[in-house]
């Protein structure tokens, strides 16, 4: 069995909907109407210790109602999950010592106490041994550099501060698996790369496992071998990004610039030949865009610089946001690796 093992995983909300009118206010007191939202409809996969795996997709597509059963806060409405051998919201006590956490919406710090006391609190509640606590406060806070928050208020941090301190405390305890449900959100450059850069270590030295969902491209470039997109709740891809990148990231930009300004018609002439070569020129700027599956870059090169070498050639592929927003929406169904969706067949 898989470290993390979900399968055929449902969850439906049920909320009450409100009649409108007199005698509707009435009935919906007598009868209440209801109305089922499926936020996750089935969805399968593995996880195997020491992976870190990014799950995305567009917002509403069920990624935090996935790590909330995940994590045993939610009951699934059918279907199974299993992380490190325990059914999460059966045996919550038991697998939470094998749990982190972190909600980038939500704080498991107290607001009004300083920083140290939330650590010490969880210290008590993991009955996290003296020696761990310490050697782990010392090295987590020096990695995320805290150090000199803990005797402040919570509620005085700033956002990226809290975030720090918000990660520190989902590992405070040595969980095996760690979940993070955008744990970078609202913060600036530099404060995300430090919360890479630990969650990164965390994993390589420690075998911690990730599960993040992000929307933030560079969280995933970084950290994310392996990725899962969900769409209306169901799992459309499960596969390497490099994947993503090799077959579906088909268009290409070239900037040339000059030192002298061009002419947008000679330019043109010069690309007709390529059919699908766009080319657009701004005083002494070339730029060209086209699709790498049909036109040879080689080629395209070879012309570029045989007709007036640039003074600076730089060239760059569709960014992975954009071409996933792409898989959103023409709804893509891949499957690169067959093993891994194809869960439903095995065991
Ligand atoms: N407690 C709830 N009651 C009713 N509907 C809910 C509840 N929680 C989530 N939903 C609905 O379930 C769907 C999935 O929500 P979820 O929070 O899992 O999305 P998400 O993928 O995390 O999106 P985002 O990127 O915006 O965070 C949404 O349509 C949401 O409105
Ligand atoms: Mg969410």
């Amino acid at each position: 069995m898989a470290f993390i093992e979900v399968r055929h995983l449902r969850k439906e909300f049920v909320t009450p909907v409100r009649r409108s009118g007199r005698f509707g206010t009435l009935l919906s007191l007598v009868r209440p109407d209801k109305r089922t939202m499926v936020a996750v409809e089935d969805i399968s996969f593995a996880i195997e210790q020491g992976e870190s795996v990014a799950y995305l997709g567009p917002n509403g597509a069920g990624k935090s109602t996935t790590i909330k059963m995940l994590t045993g806060v939610l009951e699934p409405t059918s279907g199974s999950i299993t992380v490190a051998g325990d059914i999460p919201h059966k045996n919550r006590k038991r697998s939470s010592y094998r749990i982190g956490v972190v909600f980038g919406q939500r704080s498991q710090l107290l607001f009004d106490l300083p920083v140290r006391d939330s650590f010490e609190l969880l210290r008590y509640m993991y009955s996290i041994p003296r020696e761990v606590y310490r050697r782990n406060l010392e090295e987590f806070t020096e990695v995320l550099e805290v150090a000199h928050l803990l005797e402040r208020p919570v509620r005085t941090l700033s956002l990226g501060q809290r975030m720090r301190c918000e990660i520190l405390a989902s590992l405070l305890h040595d969980p095996d698996v760690l979940f993070l449900d955008e744990p970078t959100i609202g913060l600036d450059v530099v404060a995300k790369e430090r919360i890479r850069a630990f969650i990164e270590k965390m994993n390589r030295d420690k075998g911690v496992t990730l599960l993040l969902t992000t929307h933030d491209m560079q969280d995933i470039e970084r950290l994310c071998p392996r990725t899962m997109i969900i769409d209306k709740g169901k799992l459309i891809y499960d596969g390497s990004l490099q994947y993503i990148r090799d077959h579906f990231a088909t268009e290409r930009h070239i900037r040339a610039t000059y030192d002298h300004p061009l002419l947008a018609e000679s330019a043109a002439a010069l690309f007709a030949v390529y059919e699908g070569v766009r080319a657009t020129v701004e005083e002494q700027v070339l730029r060209l865009t086209y699709d790498q599956r049909r036109t040879d870059t080689a080629a395209l090169l070879k012309l570029l610089l045989d007709a007036s070498p640039p003074r600076d050639l730089t060239m760059q592929d569709e960014n992975i946001d954009a071409l996933i927003s792409r898989i959103y929406r023409e709804g893509l169904t891949v499957n690169p690796s067959a093993q891994r969706l194809s869960l439903e067949g095995a065991g």
